[in-house]
Parts: structure tokens; sequence; C-alpha cells
């Protein structure tokens, strides 16, 4: 979700053993506090620039953020600037999402249907300095962390005493980082500060205002800029808009409100669609429901081992609850979504875990001694800034168990989202002079534009419409679709909006809802784009809409305050 400048730390640690291994060697950039262009990843171009590393000291350290872009190709009378883009996290590469994305369709210049007029660009934590590291070697990470290519939250509800055993394991990570942070670097890998570099990236451009698209924590990301600089605000888009109290008190509650009707709209979905295009289909959404629960129990007593030829593992409790969890962020997705979970859940009620089991991708676990090839900070990044940027939570175990069983009353996945604040509990670096909110401006020098599903299970619209009503003339559009951001599904009537707003400043009218071109349950018989005639630019928009659904879920990490 970033454009982002993410901010890098640690430098103490050699770039030799701590940038990650890419197509491109970020290693021969040297930072400038102008933007030098290397081209890179073919079409793109990269460069470190650098910044100050505490920004009320200046003039002592510096950080470098890699910044990786899209040139554009028009003349200069039609040229619009740049657009800074931040796939979320916090903590995702956004030199990935760029890259990957690009590589087939990049993300923001598909959707705008303009790949001439604006640059896009995206920082990423992964290439950035110093980078940051809770570990002395990568052995003791991949000891004590998963593998950064699983996204497994712990369940609370795992075992009787899981919230004492997560609290255990996450306070020994929090006390790690600390004694790695001997320089004290961490405390500045902070939103005030990744917003504060963003403008510096604005200038280093030759433009005054920001021009931005933020998705999920890149909603925290931009609306704290637009508190810090109003005046500053050129086009602000946020998209999976997060409560932002809730943010800066490392409190998830109000931001799961949705996940109950997410699961229903499976249960609903598949009912609807009928044994021929749901496996996991019952006569009623509550008989699917109930098998569900069967299911979930019977795992939980006896969990099932899987080998499979690349991998194994253990479909238990915790991991079918992620895998069903993961589904609804991306419950349109042909490899996740919930297609492709009916099928596994099918095949789990019939005793076959294995394709369960593929719907994570488990690699073999290898004692590693060099950084893996994406995301290498992605669990530490977000940690330091997840954790770092709240208030500071001092919860006991028993006010844990309080927090999550108080959640769960508004969520079946309480389990899972509620670690993230044991996580931040034992997470004791903060910078006392960070910003920790209330985001909000009377008046921004141009309106922002939010988004919000109205199913989204990590970051209900209410956070979008709440968020509106702090920074007066921005307006909420609604995409009437399940899942974590606009992303998720392909939507012309979205993407015809977002042009507007970009190109032309123009808010959607309050209240506007857009359709998505895509089902939950495409019929095995047809095909919703299909039932129209589309003109070729559209037919290429939506194919790009769909790629770009899949990109996001590989490379935005699932770990959402
Ligand atoms: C720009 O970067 C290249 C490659 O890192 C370097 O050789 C060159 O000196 C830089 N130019 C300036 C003006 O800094
Ligand atoms: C996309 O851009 C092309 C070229 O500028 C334009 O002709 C077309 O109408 C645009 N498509 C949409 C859906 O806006
Ligand atoms: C978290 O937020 C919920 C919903 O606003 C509230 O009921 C609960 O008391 C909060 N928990 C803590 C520990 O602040
Ligand atoms: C914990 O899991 C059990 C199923 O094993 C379920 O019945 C119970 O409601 C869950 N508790 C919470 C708080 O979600
Ligand atoms: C499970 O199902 C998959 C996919 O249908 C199949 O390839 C595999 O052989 C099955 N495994 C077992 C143990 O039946
Ligand atoms: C947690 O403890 C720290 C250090 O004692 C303190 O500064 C902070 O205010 C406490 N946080 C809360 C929410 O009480
Ligand atoms: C969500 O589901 C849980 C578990 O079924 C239930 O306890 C809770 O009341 C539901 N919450 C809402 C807001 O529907
Ligand atoms: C809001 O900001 C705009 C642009 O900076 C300015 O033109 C306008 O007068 C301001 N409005 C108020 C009420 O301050
Ligand atoms: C921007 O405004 C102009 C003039 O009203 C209009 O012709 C154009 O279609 C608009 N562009 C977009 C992307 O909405
Ligand atoms: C989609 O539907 C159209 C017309 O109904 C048909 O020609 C086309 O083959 C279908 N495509 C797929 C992938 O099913």
């Amino acid at each position: 979700m970033l454009s982002s400048a993410f901010r890098l730390i640690l430098l103490s640690l050699s770039l030799t053993s701590t940038l990650a291994q890419s197509d491109f060697d970020w290693q021969t950039l040297t930072a400038d506090t102008k933007l030098n262009w290397t081209s890179c990843y073919s079409s793109f171009q990269c460069s470190l620039l650098q910044v100050p590393l505490d920004y009320s000291a200046p003039q002592s350290e510096s950080a470098s953020i890699a910044i990786v872009r899209l040139p554009s190709t028009a003349p200069e009378s039609e040229y619009l600037g740049p657009i800074l883009f931040n796939p979320g996290g916090p903590g995702g590469s956004g030199v990935d999402a760029i890259v990957q994305a690009g590589g087939r369709r990049y993300v923001p210049a598909q959707t705008l249907n303009d790949s001439r007029s604006y640059e896009y660009y995206s920082g990423g934590v992964s290439y950035s300095t110093p980078t940051i590291s809770f570990f002395k070697t990568e052995a003791e990470r991949r000891f004590l962390i998963p593998s950064p290519e699983i996204v497994i939250y712990p369940s609370l509800n795992a075992s009787s005493n899981a919230v004492s055993k997560t609290w255990g394991d996450f306070g020994l990570l929090g006390q790690l980082a600390l004694q790695n942070d001997a320089e004290h670097h961490l405390q500045h890998m902070s939103t005030d500060n990744i917003a504060r570099d963003m403008l510096q990236i604005t200038e280093a451009f030759g433009f005054e205002k920001l021009q931005y698209w933020g998705v999920s924590y890149g909603s925290v990301l931009g609306a704290t800029f637009a508190t810090l600089f109003p005046e500053k605000v050129g086009r602000l888009m946020i998209d999976g808009v997060e409560d932002m109290d809730s943010y800066y008190t490392a409190n998830a509650t109000n931001m799961m409100v949705d996940v109950n009707g997410s699961l229903q709209a499976f249960f609903d979905g598949c009912n609807k669609a009928g044994p021929d295009n749901c496996p996991f289909y019952a006569p009623s959404s509550s008989q699917i429901a109930a098998k569900l629960d069967a299911l979930t129990s019977s795992v939980k007593e006896q969990p099932i081992p899987v080998v499979t030829p690349d991998s194994h593992g253990i479909v238990d409790f915790t991991f079918l609850r992620n895998v069903i969890f993961g589904s609804l962020f991306a419950p349109y997705d042909s490899a996740v979504g919930f297609v492709p979970l009916a099928q596994a859940l099918a095949a789990l009620a019939d005793g076959n875990a294995t394709v369960l089991y593929d719907l994570i991708p488990v690699p073999t676990f290898e004692c590693q001694t060099s950084p893996p090839p994406f995301h290498l900070n992605d669990f530490e990044s977000y940690t330091a800034i997840a954790c770092g940027d709240p208030i500071s939570i001092n919860d006991t175990v028993a006010q844990l168990e309080e927090y999550y069983l108080n959640a769960a009353k508004v969520s079946q996945f309480s389990d899972l989202v509620s670690s993230s604040r044991v996580l931040c509990a034992g997470y004791k670096i903060h910078r006392p002079d960070r910003f920790t909110g209330p985001v909000g401006a009377k008046n921004t020098s141009n309106p922002l534009l939010l988004v919000g599903n109205t199913l989204d299970p990590a970051t209900a619209r209410a956070g979008a419409v709440k968020t509106s009503e702090a920074f007066p003339g921005s307006v909420v559009l609604t995409q009437d679709s399940v899942g974590h951001t606009s992303l998720v599904a392909p939507s012309l009537c979205s993407y015809g909006y977002f042009r507007a707003y970009f190109v032309n400043g123009t808010l959607p009218a309050p209240g506007t809802v857009c359709p998505v071109d895509t089902e939950l349950f495409p019929s095995a018989s047809g095909n919703v784009t299909s039932k129209r005639r589309l003109p070729s630019v559209e037919k290429r928009l939506l194919d790009a809409g769909r790629e770009i659904s899949s990109v996001m879920r590989r490379v935005v990490p699932r770990w959402v305050l």
C-alpha cells in the first residue's frame, strides 16, 4: 500500500547482508537528496532518495528511500505529475507492488487508464536503508518468525492457553527488537515520518502538492499526511480505510464489524449458486454454516498432517481459520477466493485435506542464511510501524483475553485479528513525540476521496465514513463488493471515478455506489462481462483489474491492525 516511502532502519547492518535479492541490485545506487534515475526492472526507473532519519534533527543521520517509477511518456504540456502509491501493510514493499504488478500491468496506471500523463511511483521497505531487523542472524529470524511468504495469524482460540502463549512469543520478539536497536533507529520508523518522506519525494519531483493513492494501511498514511500537511494535498485517495482511532490505539475492534457479514456472503452466495457452482453447497445458508462449524470442530479435535511433493504441514484449527479468513479478503480470486475455498472445504469434508493445504503456499522449512527474495522485513517493519505508532499497550494476559473476547462479540475472526494487539503489547519502542492522532483537518487544499467496500472484513466501511467526517469536503465512494479494498474486484464504475478525481479533481456525488464487474460464484456456463458488449479499452481495463486483484493478494501483507 505504500508508495511510499518506507523508511529504512538499522544503519548498523551492512547492506550486503540485508538488502533483499531481486532482479535489480539496489546496492549499485547511491542515495542522493536529488532524484537520480537508473533503469531497472525493464520498463521502470529506480532511485534512492536521501531523507533525514530523524526529522527533529535533520542534519544528523539520514535514511534512504527506495523509489521505483513508471515514467510518463506524455509531452510536458500534458504531464500531470507523480502519483505515489502505497500498498498497505504497513510494511508491504511498494517496490514489489509496483514491479510485480508492472511486469503484468501496473496498478494505478491501468485503472486510471492513463500511463502517459502521470508518473507512478512507490517506495519499498524491503530495499531501503537502514533496514530493520530484530535478529542477529537470518537463521534466528527463520527460527523465531514464520517465513515471510506465509501469512498465518496465531489463533487466540487454538487452545485454552493460546493468549498466554502468544503473549510470551510476541513479548520475546519485542525484547529482541529492543536488544538489536542499540542505535535507536526503530523509533523513527513511524507513519508521521513516512508522511514527511512523502512530502520530500513530492518536492524532489519539483511539485508542491502530493498526489497519492493508498490502500489499507496506506489510508492511515494518507490521512496522517492530510492532518500534518493539509495545505499540501493535491489528490489524495484512500481505499480500504481504517478507523484511525482504532489504528492509533491498537484496538482493531471497530474495524472488524463487517467480518460476520463477509462470511455470511460466502454462505449465502454458495447456497444461491447451487451445487454445480458451489461444491460446499447445502439447501440453506445456515446448513452451510453448520457444516463449516462441524468441520472446524473436527479439525480442532483431530488435526490432519499433510505431505505433498513440495511441502508438508498440518491442517489444524489455526490453519483452517486462516484459509477461511484469507478467502474473505480476496473472495473473487481464482486461487484463494470463495470458489476455491468451497472446493477445498468440500474436499476436506470428504477427508482430503491436501486441497485446502495447498491454498496457503507453505515452503518446506530451510534454515537459510541469506534473506529470502521478497518482503524481507514484512513482519518486522509491520511491527515497528503498526506497534510503534499507537499509544503504548501494557496489557496483561488477562486484559488481552478480555479484549479478544469483547471483539469476538462483533467478529467471528477476533481470535486471529486480536493477535495484533498481543504483538503490540510486547513491543516497547515508541518515539515520544510521534503523531498518535486524532486525524482531521478543517480545510485541505483539495478534498479527499475515500473508498469503502460494502463488506470489507479488515477495514469496515464505517472507517471511511468516520474518516470522511474528519475531512470536510471529502466524499466516500462505496464499491458494492466483499473483500479488502476496492482492488479485490474489477469495477469500471469505480475506475471511472478514480480517473475523474485524479485528472479533474471531480468527486462522485455523496452516496454513490459502484457495482463490480465480476461475481463471487460465477456460473460454470456464463460470465458477467460477456453479458455486455464492451469496447476493447474497457475489456483491457477489466483484464487489468483482475490481474491487479491477484497481484495485490500476493504483495500486500494480510496483517492489518
Ligand atoms: C547518478 O547515479 C549514477 C549511478 O548510481 C552515478 O554514476 C551518477 O554519478 C549519479 N549522478 C549524479 C548527478 O549524482
Ligand atoms: C482510455 O484511454 C483512451 C485513450 O486515451 C480513451 O480513448 C478511452 O476512452 C479511455 N477509456 C475509458 C474507459 O475511459
Ligand atoms: C476496543 O474498542 C471497543 C469498541 O470500541 C471497545 O468496546 C473496547 O473497550 C476497546 N478495548 C480497549 C482495551 O480499549
Ligand atoms: C472458539 O472455537 C470454538 C470451536 O472450537 C467455538 O465454539 C467458540 O465459539 C470459539 N470462541 C470464540 C470466542 O470465538
Ligand atoms: C486430494 O484431492 C486432490 C485433488 O482432487 C487429489 O489430487 C489428491 O490425490 C487427493 N488426495 C488424496 C489423499 O486423496
Ligand atoms: C504503558 O507504560 C508506559 C511506560 O511505563 C507508559 O509511558 C504508558 O503511558 C503506558 N501506557 C498506557 C496506555 O497506560
Ligand atoms: C458475529 O458472529 C459471532 C459468532 O457467531 C456472534 O457471537 C456475534 O454476535 C456476531 N456479531 C454480529 C455483530 O453479528
Ligand atoms: C481552504 O483552503 C483553500 C485552498 O488552500 C482556500 O482557497 C480556502 O479559502 C480555504 N477555506 C477556508 C474556509 O479556510
Ligand atoms: C475532465 O473534465 C473535462 C472537461 O469537463 C472532460 O472533458 C473530461 O472528460 C474529464 N476527464 C475525466 C477523466 O473525467
Ligand atoms: C462468456 O459468455 C459468452 C457469451 O455468453 C461466451 O461466448 C464466452 O465463451 C463465455 N466465456 C467464458 C470464459 O465462459
